[in-house]
């Protein structure tokens, strides 16, 4: 019996070592193509992440690199099995999209001890060790907070506000565009006592979780009692738009709008009147992903950090601006 199970034993591990040798990408195809990048996903909340996903497979095609995709659906203990399979299955890099920033250390240990360079994508981690991780490819989030603490300063200024309640829909607790929005917002409008920010409430980064969020802020505050709404990002943004919308109200006049990303839908409602400002956050992150792989594979020495330029678009700019698009 025991005989048995050791040949069973042995011939699922070569199975396993087959697969590693022509492993097949996201898309099912073999890729005969000597690099392998593990990839863990977070998940599908959003029409950036689908489009960050897309970046990623897009760029994979285009190096000729093969792609292990696991997409982890929110979880963080399925990012972690993902990240120890691509351990056992010894890609060439493992990148990774970490869903809030603690809780990583042991795996990615596991990783450097098997000698597999990590590139964090799009989100950071909470570590003292920064040999956990060979690059960040992410954009600047503080940065982005920053420029809609900006945006809003100006209104102010121009409509000679004296006093603005602030209701913010945060994206999911702890993670990196989380935690830096809200700091980079709060750094610029905080010390400006025409400001007030009287809620934050967590929507998750979900359009469906938007809705319920600008549900509850209405019941709470009632039409009058909120002036601006900062989302962090454009899914939420849209189904507090549609709740907004059902009651009446008509957003980015009778309450402001601030929201990041710059998916075409945003960008559209911006151009139609129907949010203040769009602070832009880019899904495109596949090819500079892809870049670093090569350079890793070629022994080049990387740039800790990258982050891609990014800029945002308001009701002060011209809406016919060919530079106005959305991704
Ligand atoms: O980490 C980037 C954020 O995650 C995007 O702003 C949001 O849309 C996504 O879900």
């Amino acid at each position: 019996m025991k005989r048995l199970l050791l040949v069973l034993l042995l011939a699922v591990t070569a199975a396993v070592l087959a697969g590693c040798a022509g492993k097949p990408d996201s898309a099912g195809k073999e890729n005969t193509g000597a690099v392998v990048v593990g990839f863990s996903q977070l998940g599908a909340e959003s029409s950036w992440r689908i489009a960050n996903t897309a970046s990623m497979e897009q760029a994979a095609r285009d190096y000729g690199y093969g792609l292990m995709m696991e997409n982890a659906n929110q979880k963080q203990e399925k990012q972690i099995d993902a990240i120890r399979s691509f351990i056992a299955y010894q890609v060439d890099v493992i990148v990774f999209s970490p869903i809030v920033e603690t809780g990583w250390e042991n795996v990615l240990k596991e990783a450097k001890q098997a000698g597999i360079p990590v590139i964090l994508m799009d989100r950071m981690i909470e570590t003292d060790d920064e040999s956990l991780y060979t690059a960040y490819v992410g954009a600047d989030f503080y940065a982005e907070g920053r420029r809609a603490g900006e945006y809003l300063k100006r209104k102010a200024d121009e409509t000679g506000a004296e006093k603005l309640r602030i209701a913010e829909i945060s994206g999911t607790l702890d993670s990196t565009p989380m935690r830096d929005r809200q700091r980079g917002f709060m750094d610029v409008i905080g010390e400006d006592s025409r400001f007030e920010v009287i809620d934050s409430i967590c929507g998750d980064f979900l359009r469906s979780k938007g809705e319920e969020c600008m549900q509850t802020l209405l019941q709470k505050y009632g039409k009058d009692g909120i002036d601006v709404i900062y989302s962090h990002n454009d899914s939420m943004t849209l189904g507090a738009l549609d709740i907004l919308e059902k009651e009446g109200i008509k957003p980015a006049q009778d309450i402001l709008i601030i929201t990041v990303d710059g998916e075409k839908e945003a960008v559209e409602a911006l151009k139609n009147g129907r949010i203040n400002c769009v602070v832009q956050c880019t899904p495109n992150l596949g090819n500079s992903v892809m870049k670093l792989v090569k350079e890793l594979k070629e022994g080049k020495p990387l740039e800790k950090i990258y982050h891609p330029d990014e800029g945002m678009f308001t009701d002060f700019d011209d809406p016919k601006d060919p530079n106005m698009e959305g991704f």
